[in-house]
């Protein structure tokens, strides 16, 4: 009978070494077919008297990149035996040699660590970062790593799932020599070199020393690292059990923890993350075709905090920018600001010294919009007034050269309206920074009606050149982030005025996973700057002005941490919220006023309701093609508004919970629900579903 799958293994000989490359492009990932081509070769080898050793390497660009992501959720039988395979190989009565180049992570390096030596080339990297799936390294990392490098050393790489380079790996022992110059014949080399060594030194027969305190102080930091998240718990557990127990043991209960942390609905939600994010880039009508622009220069005008943290991202990546601003004095202070940025990272060592001038001397101050001719890019990042800004564009258009993107950074306005007073729409796009833009790694990238698609492509080359996840948007009031976020606000805001505290109601998102719950959020940014966009909308759209009881706890003139008090009080300048009487006073008033009678809401039933809040906006913004997939949505939502990844995204917790429960939530509520979502609850559909549904008839 012939093999049902493909063999993703070569087989070649140097000599008396057999050399199995692995051929799985694009990353090399443990797929079916790797495992069985590789203990062929293994039982090739250990029957055949010539061969003395075997090497194992990755073609094309990678060592094996972890196991197969995609095969989690194919029943046990089906999934790729890679443990069978590392335990073939610990057990191997010849010296196996794991060449790295790329990035040997995951299940990669564990099957690595499973051979007798590795050898790697300087520029490779070895990881353990399955916890940033939701996961445990599975195949023996957990019992192998700190057998070689202690318990701290372990417990540090794989709680912070961070891969090292080849020289810090070799100095903790993980590899046995970087190899100068070709790969192969390197690791070649060295296998003649060990051929005959005996016995094998194999990790597994290593003791492991108990550390204790490195245990316990790893417990501690979790719970502020990884607050409510299984897999840490898991990987603290083994990595003190490998200390304690034969490796065989240790391994086997590697094997249940790892099953189930990955049946856990925490890893679903981080594994869909990790391909929403990258799905994200995939633009239909959009591929490697596609013309883009190289951005050598950049302008940006303003130098607020927006303007500034936006000019930053490109420095870091060495474009120089030219950042202009209305008077010297607001100039000085936001490059101050950025100086100051700066010499804050170099002092805590994120930054070398040298490279805080270095990356002053790419910005160009000026107070003239003149300057910015030789600019490939123009983003401008002034108040949100669409007077302002189209006075801006008109100039623009005027001084830019030919070519050059024009892009807003507006939150909420018409970025077709915009384009519309340029002589050249097509070369206009919304970039959406989030703040502090230096740091935050979403880009809403806001396509206008008449936005080109080299526009577009350059946008979202551009997003990964300065280290963003760019996800394309359409034109909406508060596009997708902030759209879903009004939504959730609105619901909020009566949640407490139907009786919920809005300590109960930030506890409640907290609880969730989420770093700060609306009130604590909305008192940092600063109260007022909702209420003017609420204003500004309800004035656009012809409404009464919005009279909610945040609006009048702004007309109090209380604007949230920078006024000392908002929704909390912040007592002598301090930045920890504490619930406000006066702020329970108007609230009570406001109820009395609306004739509510106050009713107590539990926190399971206001997690629901603003989730299914959530996603109830969400269905909206697909339905009415603000968002290609209810995918990128989670992307938006998890990258720019602390939703936690593992919980998926609101898509995808939706999802989770049961498209029906959502809708039956939504309407104990009172609140209408959008059709699309009652369609995938009738029909018994998730968001992924109708994902997968979408790109198929696109395609
Ligand atoms: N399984 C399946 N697909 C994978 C994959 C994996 N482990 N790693 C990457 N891919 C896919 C990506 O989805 C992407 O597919 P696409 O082209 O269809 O979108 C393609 O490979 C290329 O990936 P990137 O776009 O991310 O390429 P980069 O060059 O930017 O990065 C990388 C390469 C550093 C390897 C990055 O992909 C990565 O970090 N991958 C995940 C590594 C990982 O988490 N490994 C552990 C897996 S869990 C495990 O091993 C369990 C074990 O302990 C039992």
């Amino acid at each position: 009978m012939t093999d049902p799958t493909p063999h993703l293994i070569r087989t070649s000989r140097d000599g008396d070494v057999l050399i199995l490359t692995i051929d799985n492009p694009p990353v090399n990932a443990f797929s079916p077919g790797v495992p069985e081509g590789l203990k062929a070769g293994l039982d090739a080898a250990a029957t055949d008297d010539t061969v003395r050793a075997v090497v194992i390497i990755g073609g094309g660009r990678t060592f094996i990149a972890g196991a197969d992501i995609r095969t989690f959720n194919l029943p046990r039988e089906q999934a790729p035996d890679l443990r069978g395979t590392i335990a073939k190989l610990d057990a191997f009565p010849k010296p196996t040699v794991a060449a790295l180049h790329g990035t040997a992570l995951g299940g990669g390096f564990e099957l690595a660590l499973g051979c007798t030596y590795r050898v790697a080339t300087p520029d490779a990297k070895v990881g353990l970062p399955e916890v940033k799936l939701g996961l445990l390294p599975g195949a023996g990392g957990t019992q192998r790593l700190p057998r070689v490098v202690g318990v701290k050393k372990a417990l540090d790489l794989i709680l912070s799932g961070t891969p090292v380079g080849a020289a810090p790996a070799r100095d903790l022992g993980l590899i046995d020599e970087i190899v100068e110059g070709d790969l192969l014949t390197g690791a070649v080399a060295f296998a003649w070199r060990v051929a005959d060594v005996r016995p094998l030194p194999r990790i597994s027969e290593r003791p492991a020393q108990p550390d204790p305190e490195a245990i316990e102080a790893a417990r501690q930091s979790i719970r502020k690292t990884h607050r409510g998240q299984l897999s840490p718990q898991f990987i603290v557990d083994l990595v003190d059990l490998a200390t304690r127990t034969p490796f065989n043991e240790g391994h086997a209960e590697e094997g249940v923890k790892f099953v189930q942390a990955k049946d856990s609905p925490q890893s679903r939600g981080m594994r869909h993350m990790f391909f929403a994010e990258r799905e994200a880039a995939k633009i239909p009508g959009l591929d490697k075709t596609t013309p883009t622009t190289d951005i050598r220069r950049v302008g940006v005008i303003g130098a607020g905090t927006m303007g500034g943290g936006i000019a930053m991202n490109f420095l870091n990546a060495g474009i120089p920018v030219t950042i202009v601003e209305t008077a010297q004095e607001n100039l000085d202070r936001g490059l101050n600001t950025i100086r100051k940025t700066y010499e804050a990272s170099a002092a805590k060592g994120r930054l070398k010294p040298e490279d805080v001038q270095k990356r002053l001397d790419l910005l160009t101050p000026t107070l003239s919009m003149n300057d910015l001719g030789d600019a490939d890019l123009i983003i401008e990042a002034v108040f949100e007034d669409m007077a302002v800004k189209k006075d801006i564009f008109t100039r623009l258009d005027a001084v830019a050269k030919p070519g050059a993107i024009l892009a807003t950074n507006t939150s909420t306005l018409d970025v077709g309206e915009i384009a519309a007073v340029t002589s050249r729409p097509e070369q206009v796009i919304g970039l959406h920074f989030f703040s502090p833009a230096n740091i935050m790694k979403l880009l809403e990238i806001v396509r206008a009606d008449r936005t080109s698609d080299s526009v577009l492509a350059t946008s979202l080359k551009l997003s990964r050149t300065i280290g963003k996840v760019g996800v394309v948007v359409g034109v909406c009031n508060g596009f997708v982030g902030n759209r879903m976020l009004y939504a959730y606000r609105e619901q909020a805001s009566k949640a407490v005025l139907e009786g919920a505290t809005p300590q109960a109601v930030d506890a409640a998102m907290n609880a969730l996973g989420l770093p700060m719950g609306p009130y604590a959020m909305s008192d940092m940014a600063g109260l007022d700057i909702g209420y003017m966009a609420r204003r500004a909308a309800a004035e656009r759209a012809g409404q009464p002005m919005p009279d909610d009881w945040v609006d009048r706890v702004v007309q109090l003139g209380r604007k949230g941490q920078k006024t000392g008090a908002g929704v909390y009080d912040y007592p002598d300048g301090s930045r920890t919220p504490v619930p406000s009487p006066a702020v329970d006073d108007l609230i009570q008033a406001y109820r009395a006023e609306k004739g509510v009678q106050p009713r107590e809401a539990t926190q399971d039933d206001l997690i629901a309701r603003l989730t299914a809040t959530l996603a109830n906006e969400g269905a909206r913004i697909l339905e009415e093609g603000i968002a290609l997939r209810a995918s990128d949505i989670d992307t938006i939502y998890t990258y720019g508004y602390g939703f936690p990844a593992y919980r998926g995204g609101p898509m995808h917790y939706a999802s989770e919970q049961g498209l029906t429960t959502v809708v039956q939530t939504l309407e104990r509520h009172g609140l209408e629900v959008a059709p699309l979502l009652r369609r995938l609850a009738q029909e018994g559909k998730t968001f992924a579903q109708y994902d997968a549904e979408r790109a198929k008839s696109q395609t």
